[in-house]
């Protein structure tokens, strides 16, 4: 196990992959990095949908150009009636910010473990959820797409791109 800042500042998002499939165990330590994860209230809404079948993939290559012909495609969401919601403060709701605590986990579990991935955005939920009947009490908001990165993969010109810390924390 790297040290932690040392994984974070190397992990970088990977868009082309070797055809190899994720071993089994190895996928399933990502998926353990996603049960562990924090919720809000400790609701543990998420939902993960584990694509892998040629029929599966083909399906989500069609709905997004961020598949990037990854060996498995993960979708993931969370059950709108498991979600912390709250009646105060707004109306705030946590189910998404949870998802993406749990997409984190995984990233940085999977570069641990030599496995690149994507935290992608890029597709329409609806269509989604039509295309792999994903019930209505289910909200999708990601895609990760995971494998053994291509050879000559080299991080986005963009993965550098880095904010001053003094522009974004402020000490009171
Ligand atoms: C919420 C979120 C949505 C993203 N959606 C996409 C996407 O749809 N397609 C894509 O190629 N990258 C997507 N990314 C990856 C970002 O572009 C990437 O993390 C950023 O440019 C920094 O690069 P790095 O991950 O290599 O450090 C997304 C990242 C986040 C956090």
């Amino acid at each position: 196990m790297k040290q932690f800042l040392d994984l974070a500042k190397e992990r970088y998002s990977v868009r082309r992959f070797k055809p190899d499939p994720i071993p089994d165990d190895i996928l399933a330590q990502i998926l353990e990095a996603a049960r562990v994860a924090p919720s809000a209230k400790n609701t543990r809404p998420h939902k993960i949908y584990v694509l892998q079948s040629e029929q599966a993939l083909a399906k989500v290559r069609a709905l997004t150009p961020c598949a990037f012909d990854a060996p498995c495609v993960l979708v993931v969401g969370f059950d709108t009636e498991r979600e912390c919601k709250t009646e105060r403060l707004g109306g705030r709701r946590f189910g998404e910010t949870d998802v993406a605590i749990a997409m984190t986990h995984m990233m940085l579990c999977a570069w641990d473990l030599g496995i690149g991935s994507c935290y992608v955005g890029w597709f329409d939920p609806a269509q989604l959820r039509e295309a792999f009947g994903i019930p209505s009490t289910v909200e999708v908001c990601a895609l990760l797409p995971l494998g053994y990165a291509a050879d000559d993969v080299v991080p986005n010109e963009r993965h550098s791109i880095l904010r001053d810390a003094a522009d974004t924390i402020a000490y009171m």
